[in-house]
């Protein structure tokens, strides 16, 4: 366990867990939580075969989002402090959408602002059914920024996005599942356990294929087909080199070998 001033992280061979750790002010990110947090993300960088990393909040909440008086209110009047402040902030929140490795927001009490859009920067998001997510902009006047809005508009739809970003109302994880924030509400108890299942099934794959299936994801959402068609060949071809072709040498080898079902099962990856 690496011990921060406001962020806990362990790291257990392919998964790194992430523990915003302000519990007593729900987890809201202050200064120190954004420097922690890029401190955080370099380590699991280091650490090198991390294939998940899943961010949650000690205490009752994932996050009550930006430290209002840390952040906003007391450097208000020192604009480069202000800025510099953010900055900071903003650099995690892109860090963490460009992550390498899988990124797993396991949500529980309230996630605000920052806290909806770690949320929604995520790849995958598990929520216990009575999380309060919000974006609470609007009810102290500013819209959601620092990618906030991104994070609501590439997760929601159109009339849900802007119902939210508009009225400031609450969403519960329930609601969050059905208008596709998190991958699946559960009952709070189930949390960890639905969290360590999703996991489970993240770690036993190919660390490059799970790398390239992301950035084959992120790259070609916004490409007409022939140039999304080009961009997956290619990042085939290198997927192919980069793990000597274990897609043909001993995934499908046990498939001819009716080993397994590719269709039920991830092949073993130790076994030739
Ligand atoms: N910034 C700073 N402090 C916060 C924040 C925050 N975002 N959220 C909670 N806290 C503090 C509270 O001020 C309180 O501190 P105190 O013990 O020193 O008084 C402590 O955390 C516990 O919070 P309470 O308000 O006592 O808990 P309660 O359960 O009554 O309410 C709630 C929790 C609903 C989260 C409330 O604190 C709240 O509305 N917080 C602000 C949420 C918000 O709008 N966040 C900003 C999102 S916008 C953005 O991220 C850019």
């Amino acid at each position: 366990m690496i011990t921060l001033d406001t962020v806990n992280l362990e790291i257990e061979g392919p998964v790194a867990t992430i523990y915003l750790n302000r519990p007593d002010k729900k987890n809201a990110m202050n200064p120190q939580m954004h420097r922690d947090m890029n401190e955080a993300l370099d380590a699991i960088e280091a650490a090198e075969d991390v294939k998940a990393v899943v961010i949650t909040g000690n205490g009752d909440s994932f996050s009550a989002g930006m430290d209002l008086e840390e952040c906003f209110l007391r450097p208000y009047d020192d604009p480069q402090l202000f800025y510099r402040t953010n900055l900071v902030a903003l650099k995690w929140f892109q860090r963490l959408k460009a992550f390498p490795a899988v990124t797993i927001a396991k949500v529980n009490g309230y996630a605000f602002g920052g806290g909806f859009e770690v949320t929604g920067l995520c790849d995958l998001a598990i929520a216990a059914e009575d999380v309060k997510f919000g974006l609470s902009e609007i009810n102290f006047g500013i819209f959601p920024a620092g990618g906030a809005s991104w994070a609501a508009t590439h997760n929601l739809s159109r009339k849900q996005a802007l119902y939210y970003i508009l009225t400031g109302a609450t969403m519960t994880g329930t609601e969050a599942e059905r208008y596709g924030l998190v991958n699946k509400a559960v009952p709070a108890e189930e949390l960890d356990a639905a969290t360590e299942k999703l996991v489970g099934r993240i770690v036993n794959k190919n660390p490059v294929t799970l790398r390239l299936a992301k950035e084959v994801y992120e790259r070609t959402t916004h490409l007409d087909l022939p140039e999304a068609i080009d961009y997956d060949q290619a990042k085939l071809w290198e997927l192919a080199r980069l793990t000597s072709n274990e897609w043909i040498t001993v995934a499908l080898k046990q498939f001819e070998k009716r080993s397994y079902r590719p269709g039920l099962d991830t092949y073993k990856r130790d076994v030739a």
